[in-house]
């Protein structure tokens, strides 16, 4: 079953949370891709996406964070990190990717990997660091 969007990923700041379903939906879109064993055509489309958006996404939080000194800003930020770099790694490893059967099969492991990647982490990251983050925030007035 693809993920979907609930209200309890909600971390009660409007445009993170806007942020956050559209992530959710397309991750959704993937789990579905990969269901359909449509997962390595799915994989170029999903990364031209999130290069621009992850890291918008990631510079909204981390402004909300420094601009209403969140203590554990460091923390989130290395998390953040953390993605970054993880996510770059499969992204250039996916533009190594050729058209061999060879290559079918590390695209393959690259979709299990992306998968894993956007289902632990960003799913857990939001339900737990960014809803902490959300309810300082929110105390904080916004
Ligand atoms: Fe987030
Ligand atoms: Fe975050």
């Amino acid at each position: 079953m693809a993920i979907k969007w609930t209200e309890n990923l909600a971390v009660g700041i409007s445009v993170i949370d806007a942020q956050h379903q559209e992530l959710v939906k397309r991750i959704g879109e993937f789990q579905e891709a990969c269901q359909r064993r449509q997962g390595p055509e799915h994989l170029k489309k999903l990364y031209e996406f999130l290069r621009n958006y992850v890291e918008e996404h990631f510079q909204t939080e981390e402004r909300y964070m420094k601009k209403y000194e969140y203590p554990a800003t460091d923390e989130h930020v290395r998390q953040h990190d953390w993605f970054r770099k993880e996510f770059f790694s499969l992204k250039d490893k996916l533009e190594d990717v050729g058209s061999s059967s060879d290559d079918e099969v590390k695209s393959l492991g690259l979709v299990i990997r992306t998968a894993a990647l956007l289902t632990d982490w960003f799913i857990n990251h939001i339900a737990g660091s960014d809803k902490k983050m959300g309810l300082f925030l929110r105390e904080k007035g916004c």
